[in-house]
């Protein structure tokens, strides 16, 4: 059962500094991490190279089912492992962003990632980062923070973050994708991208990643989540 470990969900759209304040946050609680949309961009990846149709609802269940995952993380250097391969750089480009989005709307493939997701689950707590954490895979998580940031500012952190992992792409075609990808992510009819009814709402425009951070830290103070830890 995963009730007893403590759960922090942070959701939000593409950008919105999900994946910088969630490790932040793993790294100032010494909490697990599950980078959720790792797992989306995963299968679509894995698909591929498997020669599944992202189309094809059952071969993406058998892949979501059986792929050989590894997540390690050494200082800030995160590595992702797939059937032994290094798969790090290859899940960050858009097009793995595009293909996870792709495979996400895919009521048996959320269905066949749920336990995985929920094994991360291990004290002494998870900070679980994606965009269901808190309505669909973490329900009954403490804290529940859904993070949101103008769009045109979601694109230039996208873009700054893809440069410096030195993959090359445009600002403006950045920008057109990560529309169409908020808008299929949140009009899905399963698991759709929209705050839990119980979700702190948090809009980061303008806010550094300590910030933000801060900003949850004290949430979770209040929350009681750590004390005695
Ligand atoms: O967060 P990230 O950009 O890595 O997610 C890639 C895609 O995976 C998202 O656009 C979304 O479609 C999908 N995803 C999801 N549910 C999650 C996490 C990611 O559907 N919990």
């Amino acid at each position: 059962m995963t009730a007893q470990v403590p759960v922090i969900a942070i959701d939000g759209p593409t950008g919105s500094g999900k994946g910088t304040v969630s490790r932040g946050l793993a790294r100032r609680l010494n909490w697990h991490l599950l980078d959720s949309g790792a797992l989306y961009r995963l299968v679509a990846l894995a698909a591929r190279r498997r020669g599944v149709s992202l189309e094809d609802a059952a071969g993406l269940v058998s892949v979501a089912e059986t792929m050989a995952v590894e997540f390690s993380a050494a200082g800030d250097e995160e590595q992702i492992m797939l059937e032994s391969q290094d798969v790090t750089l290859a899940l960050r480009t858009e097009d793995a962003g595009m293909d996870a989005s792709q495979v996400g709307a895919v009521p048996e493939v959320r269905a066949a990632l749920l336990e995985r997701q929920r094994g991360f689950a291990r004290a002494p707590g998870l900070i679980a980062d994606g965009r269901d954490m808190g309505s669909v895979v973490f329900p009954e998580s403490t804290l529940k923070v859904f993070l949101t940031a103008a769009p045109e500012e979601r694109a230039e952190r996208r873009y700054k973050q893809l440069r410096e992992k030195g993959i090359d792409v445009s600002l403006a075609t950045l920008s057109r994708e990560i529309v169409e990808r908020d808008q299929r992510d949140a009009n899905r009819s399963i698991a759709p991208l929209r705050p839990a009814a119980d979700a702190r709402v948090l809009d980061s425009t303008g806010l550094t990643a300590e910030q933000v951070i801060e900003t949850v830290l004290r949430w979770v103070d209040e929350a009681g989540l750590t004390a005695g830890s």
